[in-house]
């Protein structure tokens, strides 16, 4: 069957710095990532002529997805990571310092909770319908490079997990582990990792 692999972009420099949101680039660790990346791929895909890569429009994908050569790449706004709203460039500890309810609602209801001014995982799932039925339509395999919250939805999807466990779906991360085999389910790979 035709894979669909998902990966998290590698580390960027706000991900090193604990903040959410953002558009920075890749941190030296993330480099790596992408290189190593890169290599499966290319060795994985090659003889797969009619595939491709698609990535958001968020600088870490885009930089992540750059080294992988010999397939063509496309920018998704809808694969961009949840939006952080008023929270943008935060860490979790300042929200929780400086905006307590607001740390306290997500908590308590993380698949609901709308960032102000910013997105719900909801909002998030229902951006993604035209990502899926594309990538429902596509007869070659796609490398999907995203941001967590993303990938929980899409994940979930292909591999039929109740609406309410997306937020909190844990190993969805950078492909450390990338010489080992990945999950497979009927419909995809998932490329399953450990930060
Ligand atoms: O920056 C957003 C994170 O990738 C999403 O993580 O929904 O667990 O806070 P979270």
């Amino acid at each position: 069957p035709r894979p669909i692999l998902l990966t998290r972009h590698g580390e960027s420099r706000d991900n090193v710095r604990g903040r959410i949101g953002g558009d920075t680039v890749l941190s030296g660790q993330g480099e790596v990532y992408a290189k190593k990346l890169s290599n499966f791929v290319e060795k994985r895909l090659k003889n797969e002529r009619a595939a491709s890569i698609w990535t958001s429009t968020l600088q870490r994908t885009i930089l992540t997805a750059n080294q992988i050569v010999g397939f063509p790449k496309i920018q998704w706004r809808a694969l961009d990571e949840i939006n952080a709203g008023v929270c943008d460039g935060m860490t979790y500890e300042e929200i929780k310092k400086n905006m307590p309810e607001e740390y306290e609602s997500r908590k308590k209801d993380k698949l609901r909770y709308r960032y102000p001014r910013g997105e719900s995982y909801l909002d998030v799932i229902q951006r993604l319908e035209p990502v899926i039925i594309e990538l429902e339509r596509q007869r070659a395999p796609v490398v999907v490079v995203s941001h967590q919250a993303v990938l929980r939805a899409l994940y979930a999807y292909f591999a039929d997990r109740p609406l309410k466990e997306i937020p909190h779906i844990e190993g969805i991360s950078w492909l450390h582990k990338l010489a080992q085999t990945p999950t497979t389910t009927k419909k995809h790979e998932h490329m399953h990792t450990q930060s």
